[in-house]
């Protein structure tokens, strides 16, 4: 049998709930298509932070690259200075991981938790593919005369080739795995980015034209994207984007799928280790109250299986998720309001699989 170590990150508020039921429903999934899933836990987060002024130190980073995946629950304490443990364990883990692919699927289950008059969930099934380790987020730039009337700080959207290539290329290759409409749109502002924003364009052309000639390339700019997000998100297929412009455009893609309680994403590195978690934040007023919405962290870990390789139990997930969520057993996606606990949920996706 198939057997894989996964090193398991609870972290803080509710995310050790939510990671409960993503494991539940692993449980039921393994022997059901034979596979094993040994598990480490690392005590990472904002509680770990106050005890010990650690976040994810380097013999942590070493333990985790040998293992097959990451999953993470939620990351966030109300009594520590925010940037803190974005930086020192998220950011962290990405950037020495080299988890350069941030995947997102955008996927609407239900039609009465869209915000958006008038679509469904066959309008709002799409992936995007943010650049995960470059861009601003490297933090290359600086300040000087800091605190006077004079100072100046950049922060630089910086990009090499190899980093944008092996990006588009990982698009290019999911767009045709997915095998839907096969559009690739590339999301960017090459009207004003004339430097950055052009070696995307010129990436994407030159990959699209080389490699993958069944590959319809497509171009919106971000600020555009945002607008069709809204008014015709049924014409997307494959999203790629750089880092920031994804880190905004996601947010807007996970309010139109129903929110947080179901957004999922994975940390990818395709030679690596990938690390996997549900979109939603720590919530740490529902802590420990079995109200929390544990659907994204299910999706994460169908995410998680369908990276190992196991694609059958991946399908398999995501069908129970549908199915019980249109089951009409669940009343919303909210905390506190899903008619049912936590911990209900996870037993209905379970015996759904
Ligand atoms: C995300 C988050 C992170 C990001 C923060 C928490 C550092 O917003 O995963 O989208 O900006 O990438
Ligand atoms: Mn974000």
């Amino acid at each position: 049998m198939k057997s894989y170590n996964v090193a398991v990150i609870g972290g803080d508020g509710t995310g050790p709930e939510v990671t409960r039921e993503a494991l539940k429903v692993l449980a039921v999934a393994g022997p059901k298509f034979g596979f094993k899933l040994n598990y480490t836990n690392y005590d990472v987060g904002g509680e770990r932070y106050l005890k010990t002024g650690e976040t994810l130190p380097d013999s942590m980073i070493e333990e985790l690259r040998k293992q097959n995946a990451i999953f993470l629950g939620a990351i966030g304490h109300p009594d520590v200075k925010p940037g803190i443990l974005e930086c020192g364990i998220l950011l962290k883990a990405r950037f020495a991981l080299d988890q350069y692919i941030n995947l997102r699927p955008v996927k609407l289950y239900r039609t009465e938790d869209c915000p958006l008059k008038g679509k469904e969930p066959k309008d709002i099934d799409f992936v995007v593919i943010r650049e995960n380790t470059g861009g601003i987020y490297t933090g290359v730039g600086g300040v000087v005369q800091k605190g006077t009337p004079m100072e100046i700080a950049t922060q630089v959207m910086i990009y090499g080739r190899p980093v944008v290539e092996r990006c588009v290329k990982f698009a290019y290759d999911y767009t045709r795995r997915r095998n839907r409409k096969k559009m690739l749109t590339l999301v960017h502002k090459c009207n004003v980015l004339t430097y950055a924003g052009d070696l995307w364009v010129r990436t994407h052309k030159e990959l699209g034209d080389r490699d993958y000639r069944d590959i319809k390339q497509d171009y919106n700019h971000v600020d555009a994207c945002t607008m069709w997000f809204v008014k015709q998100p049924e014409w997307y297929d494959v999203i790629v984007t750089e880092n920031l412009f994804g880190d905004i455009i996601t947010d807007l893609a996970a309010i139109i799928q129903g929110g947080l309680g179901v957004a999922a994403g994975g940390n990818i590195n395709p030679e690596g280790v990938s690390m996997f978690e549900p979109m939603g934040g720590s919530a740490p007023k529902y802590t420990g109250q079995n109200v929390i919405n544990p659907i994204a962290a299910i999706a994460a870990a169908g995410m998680m299986l369908d990276t190992l390789g196991e694609t059958a139990a991946a399908v398999a997930i995501d069908k129970a998720v549908t199915g019980v969520l249109n089951s009409g057993k669940i009343k919303s996606l909210a905390a506190g309001k899903m008619g049912m606990g936590t911990t209900q949920v996870g037993d209905l996706v379970a015996a759904t699989i």
